[in-house]
């Protein structure tokens, strides 16, 4: 399989490189800028991509790469702080400038190249303009030797620069965000038109190929895999199960902060796939736990602990396993890569299932954990999974218990499920659900007056909340229309016993989180 390396200089968006070019079905990864010229060998790209990042290559620690790379004869592709670097490197001339030119550009093409998209192709010297994104502070004032203009905007002559025939390629805006509308296609140009890497990254070959990892890493051992009824537990018990079958025991965990008849949806759905659950019913030990508890960190990790006793009580009980599968996907082990100094790799600690691999001395099968949560739902629809579970939205670990402000209670429990239920309901029939991100209802710990038929009410207030994003990591509020709004609140207050006030939360991330707590 053809392979491309991306070396990462720091930038925020270099996750969308590695995005854009697994798109245009070639396989990547993204290593730190420390990784040695060795490991760069054995990696064997067919190109190598230099990403953008905050620094001045004149800075006296500035993020470096071995020069020995522009002679390995492979095809480069250097993007802002990579063109620079590359072109420092190869004998131009980068000039520090203390201002940025951030935002939109608009490029014409002087040449014609196979690495830029066709529609800026050069007509008897006529050529359009067309949108890109800047983002840099330096700029490059002198090409190295054999290095020619490919495109240039208003402001930056060396837009696209190239030496076509030892294949390197630098851009000063960036491709991979969505703001240069043909950066997709630069990207697939580089990869295909230039470095001619194949077309065989695709779902179907990387299940085949995990499957037979898998084989190879388990041999004849025992595999144990916690499943939540999430996109990413579910898919990996899927693809465990093809590839080692009995071998692979599937343990469910119900705490009771689940949304209504999850449960029961979890276990039908692995009864259809033949896939054994030991299903384990942990409701009151955790609603005793929680009793009194206000604090949400302290609600998280009394959640966590208990969660990895009766695991670990339950693991060791099927006996003899000495693997533990888990849903680990790539951000979470790239999020961490850091610019200066080791690239120490580290996962999410809720990830990570609260150290119980070093706690139970097994070793952890992680077999998305090549892929983006987008891969994975593709990998889901591989597998067979409905549509419905693989375009579930994401569910925090803690459950209902951190939409639950202040103490959980059984009674807030049900409450709020069965709100979220018709909330959850309308944004299906409506046919929003797969434009959001998370949506769902948090039920507030205050109590407000209301007044239904020809008496005074004194119940619970619900906030509902939906948000667009692309990670979590940011997020802006869902602008639904406000009789949309107003025919869930009528239902949920007519149908719901114990709420009657609905409001809307329409705060983005930053500043607000996107749970409550
Ligand atoms: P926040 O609220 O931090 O959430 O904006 C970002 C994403 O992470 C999920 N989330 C969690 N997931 N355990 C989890 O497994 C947690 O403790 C937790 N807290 C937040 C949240 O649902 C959103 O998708």
């Amino acid at each position: 399989m053809d392979k491309v390396l991306i070396i990462d200089f720091g930038s925020q968006v270099t996750q969308l490189i590695a995005r854009r070019i697994r798109e245009a079905n070639v396989y990547c990864e993204i290593r730190p800028y420390t990784i040695s010229l060795n490991d760069i060998k054995k990696f064997s790209a067919k190109a190598i991509i230099l990403s953008g990042g905050p620094s001045s290559v004149h800075d006296k620690k500035s993020p470096d790469v071995d020069s020995t790379i522009f002679d390995l004869g492979l095809p480069i592709l250097g993007i802002c702080y990579g063109q620079q670097l590359m072109c420092k490197k190869l004998g131009g001339k980068v000039e520090a400038s203390d201002h940025r030119e951030f935002g939109r550009a608009f490029i014409h093409a002087k040449e014609n190249s196979p690495l830029l998209p066709e529609s800026w192709v050069v007509h008897e010297s006529q050529s359009v303009q067309h949108q890109v994104w800047m983002s840099h502070g330096d700029k490059i004032i002198q090409l190295p030797e054999g290095f020619t203009t490919l495109a240039s905007t208003e402001s930056c002559e060396f837009a696209v620069i190239a030496n076509e025939e030892k294949k390197l390629y630098g851009t000063q805006f960036h491709p991979e965000v969505v703001h240069t509308p043909e950066g997709t296609e630069f990207l697939s140009n580089f990869v295909h038109k230039i470095a001619g890497c194949s077309r065989d990254w695709n779902m179907h070959n990387f299940l085949e190929m995990e499957i037979e990892k898998v084989r190879k890493q388990v041999g004849g051992n025992n595999v144990i895999a916690g499943v939540s009824g999430g996109v990413d537990s579910t898919v990996v018990a899927a693809l465990l199960h093809k590839a080692i079958g009995n071998q692979l025991t599937c343990i469910f965990v119900d705490h009771g902060l689940l949304r209504k008849n999850e449960a029961e949806q979890v276990k039908d759905l692995f009864s259809d796939f033949h896939i054994p659950l030991k299903m384990v019913d942990a409701r009151q030990t955790f609603l005793n736990k929680l009793d009194g508890v206000f604090e949400p960190e302290k609600k998280r990790k009394i959640i966590g602990s208990t969660f990895i006793d009766i695991f670990e009580k339950e693991a060791k009980r099927v006996g003899g396993a000495k693997f533990l599968a888990q849903g680990t996907l790539y951000p979470d082990v790239i999020e961490s890569v850091s610019v200066h100094g080791t690239a120490a790799v580290t996962i999410k600690s809720h990830h990570n299932v609260g150290g119980l691999p070093e706690r139970m001395e097994m070793d952890l099968v992680e077999p998305v954990r090549e892929l983006f949560k987008d891969e994975v739902r593709a990998l889901g629809r591989e597998l067979g999974l409905k549509e419905d579970m693989v375009k579930r939205h994401p569910f925090p670990g803690p459950g209902l218990a951190i939409r639950i402000p202040g103490e959980v209670t059984p009674e807030k429990i049900s409450i709020l499920q069965e709100a979220d239920a018709i909330y959850i309901d309308e944004i299906k029939k409506a046919g929003l659900y797969d434009e959001i991100w998370q949506a769902f209802t948090v039920l507030l710990p205050v109590k407000s007056v209301g007044v239904m038929g020809d008496s005074r009410t004194y119940e619970y207030v619900a906030a509902l909340r939906a948000v667009t994003s692309t990670d979590g990591m940011t997020a802006d509020y869902y602008p639904f229309e406000h009789d949309f709004l107003s025919k869930i609140c009528n239902r949920i207050i007519n149908q719901v016993r114990g709420i009657n006030r609905v409001v809307y939360d329409i705060t983005s991330k930053p500043p607000g989180t996107i749970e409550w707590e």
